[in-house]
């Protein structure tokens, strides 16, 4: 990691299985920023916790995620991979910032509001202080931009409340996080909707291509996937699941669209939608061999989860103890 970069903040969350979706959005693209950034990604494991988990399958996700990070090429040398709930510092900066985060703020927030209609049964505090969570992740490492998505920027706006609230009465302790614009990703819909965006938690399977889908499931939902009867090959947004397809299409092969339209004229839907299915194989398939390869090696995980682990709280401790200090927590007598 190069320490006189900018800092770069990202992660995800362990919980239902990742889409092609996030990966061609997320995931691909945190490939490169470590030439550009010193980047952070964490398994977001506490956020997840909102939600009730089987303890075992839980441990299992975490670590197949940051082994996702890895397989997707992510290098964990150049880059911090790390598991959220290996560095206590963000529970604990996560409390503190809870007294600079006001009740109406976190209620205006619209996950929240989503979520807790959704979960109605399990409305918990920590579903209410999900953002200050996501603030102390991002604010522990001095963070200067942050990749996410749309439903992810009032979180990041609330971060920046946060944050100037506190430098507003302590002095410049924590580092304004801006949204990362530059590439951003292609925005994949959902293979039987075009009009939403693919989803983990859809209900049609059908509607997702999960990384760990295998080759002929991919094949086969592709095939599904909704088009419309005009019969015409182009990219245009009037017919939004063939302009899905291409968008697939290019990511995965790095053509444009125009390539892409030339090379289907006069050919049929059903043409394109093997090409799409062989492309995202072409994808996954490398990536899901590599998972097993880096998973059968367990001294190999482990010890890029520790290292990882103690580079991240090297840095998040440092913020945190700056805070302590300003707020007038007694530092530990040497
Ligand atoms: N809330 C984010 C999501 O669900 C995950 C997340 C937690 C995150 N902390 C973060 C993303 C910090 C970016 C930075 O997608």
């Amino acid at each position: 990691m190069n320490k006189d970069h900018k800092v770069l903040y990202s992660g995800m969350q362990a919980t239902g299985n990742l889409t092609l979706g996030n990966y061609l959005g997320a995931l691909k693209n945190w490939v490169s920023l470590a030439d550009e950034y010193e980047c952070y990604y964490g398994v977001m494991d506490l956020h997840s916790l909102t939600v009730r988990q089987d303890p075992a399958e839980f441990r299992k996700r975490a670590r197949a995620l940051l082994t996702l990070y890895i397989a997707a090429g992510i290098d964990p040398e150049k880059n911090c991979l790390y598991l959220q709930s290996s560095v206590p510092c963000h529970a604990e900066l996560a409390w503190i910032l809870d007294c600079f985060t006001y009740m109406g703020e976190l209620s205006r927030m619209t996950q929240f509001k989503d979520k807790s209609a959704k979960h109605a049964d399990n409305v918990n505090a920590g579903l209410f202080t999900y953002p200050v969570l996501m603030a102390a992740d991002i604010l522990l490492y001095q963070t200067d931009v942050v990749p996410v998505g749309q439903d992810q920027l009032q979180h990041l706006e609330i971060t920046r409340d946060i944050a100037q609230r506190f430098n507003s009465i302590y002095g410049d302790v924590f580092a304004i996080p801006e949204p990362y614009i530059g590439k951003v990703g292609a925005k994949i819909m959902s293979l039987q909707d075009p009009s939403k965006k693919m989803s983990k938690s859809d209900e049609n399977p059908n509607a997702s291509i999960y990384l760990m889908d295998d080759p002929d499931t991919i094949r086969r939902k592709c095939k599904r996937a909704i088009t419309d009867s005009e019969a015409t090959i182009a990219y245009r947004d009037e017919q939004p699941g063939l302009k899905n397809l291409f968008d697939i299409y290019c990511t995965c092969t790095g053509k444009s669209s125009d390539e892409a339209v030339a090379e289907f004229q006069g050919q049929g839907y059903g043409q394109l939608k093997e090409a799409v299915g062989e492309a995202v194989v072409g994808i996954l398939k490398p990536m899901q061999d590599r998972m097993a390869e880096i998973a059968a090696d367990k001294s190999y995980l482990d010890r890029v989860i520790k290292e990882n682990a103690e580079r991240a709280y090297y840095s998040a401790n440092k913020t945190l103890r700056k805070v302590k200090k300003k707020i007038g927590l007694t530092e530990m007598p040497r």
